[in-house]
């Protein structure tokens, strides 16, 4: 699987590459917002064109703003003429349905559909449900990104749940039977990420499921087994895939057992790193 980092910080992007194994970059207007706060008045150009820069030829994912179909098709335009030449490494993201009210509004299909036939490859983001995810794959999307953590946001409000943003719920849902169980079949944000996967590869669909949304490494362990082919995770989440007690322990454990005899293999050896 995958990894992409969700920031549009650059800092911590920097540093998250540092470790070479990071697979891509996905950004929201959220995430953007972020960044601006933290730098307000920022050269919107220049610093997504660093971004791209840092991602070494790995996908960065920008997204459109607009909701009607001419605005998704020409914002997605701007934003892959602007910056692929930088990298050749954009990735427009359109949400499969912009509407902003209960009625789908079909125009980001039809926008993903038309931008992937003149080139542009797409992500579609916000997709809550299986049914999304394959009009997403039909339209043509390289990757569809089901937001795991937030449907079992949905279903935790939804049953009065307790919680905080990063706490694991189970992929399997929760087992009282006083509970309202599901989001109309998809019992957490696991199983909706498991039910893409399952459709693509039934459907030998080509598209790639991008587990986004996911907050704590057990999501992400789950999103590995279940076969997500890439999970988009904030830094704080990408380091605490490292984290083990045991592993602190035994790390606290070695350094207190270094004996001057093998430390002095490593004294005085000035070497080019
Ligand atoms: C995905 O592309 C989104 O940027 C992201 O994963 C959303 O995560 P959140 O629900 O934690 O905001």
């Amino acid at each position: 699987m995958k990894i992409f980092i969700d920031s549009a910080d650059i800092d911590e992007i920097k540093e998250a590459y540092k470790g070479g194994i990071i697979d891509g970059i996905t950004t929201n207007p959220s995430l953007i917002k972020k960044a601006v706060d933290r730098r307000p008045g920022l050269n919107m150009k220049e610093y997504i064109e660093q971004i791209l820069l840092i991602a070494n030829g790995t996908p960065v994912s920008l997204e459109v703003i607009g909701n009607a179909y001419e605005d998704i098709v020409k914002e997605g335009k701007i934003l892959f003429n602007m910056f692929n030449p930088i990298a050749g490494n954009v990735i427009v993201k359109v949400p499969v349905n912009p509407a902003i009210t209960d009625v789908p509004s079909y125009d980001g299909i039809a926008a993903i559909k038309y931008l992937t036939k003149t080139g542009i490859p797409i992500n579609a983001t916000l997709v809550f449900t299986p049914e999304q995810a394959l009009l997403a794959a039909k339209a043509g999307a390289v990757f569809v990104s089901p937001f795991a953590g937030r449907i079992d946001d949905f279903i935790r409000e939804e049953n009065k749940l307790a919680y905080d943003k990063t706490d694991y719920y189970p992929s399997d849902g929760w087992d009282s039977s006083n509970l309202k169980l599901d989001d109309n079949g998809v019992v957490s944000g696991i199983d909706l990420v498991s039910q893409c996967v399952e459709i693509f590869r039934e459907h030998e669909l080509p598209s790639e499921v991008l587990a986004a949304s996911l907050r704590n490494p057990r999501q992400v362990r789950e999103a590995a087994l279940v076969g997500a082919d890439i999970a988009t995770l904030p830094f704080s989440v990408i380091k605490s895939l490292l984290y083990h007690f045991k592993t602190k322990e035994g790390m606290q454990n070695f350094i207190k057992d270094i004996v001057p005899e093998y430390t002095a293999l490593f004294k005085g050896k000035v070497l080019e790193i």
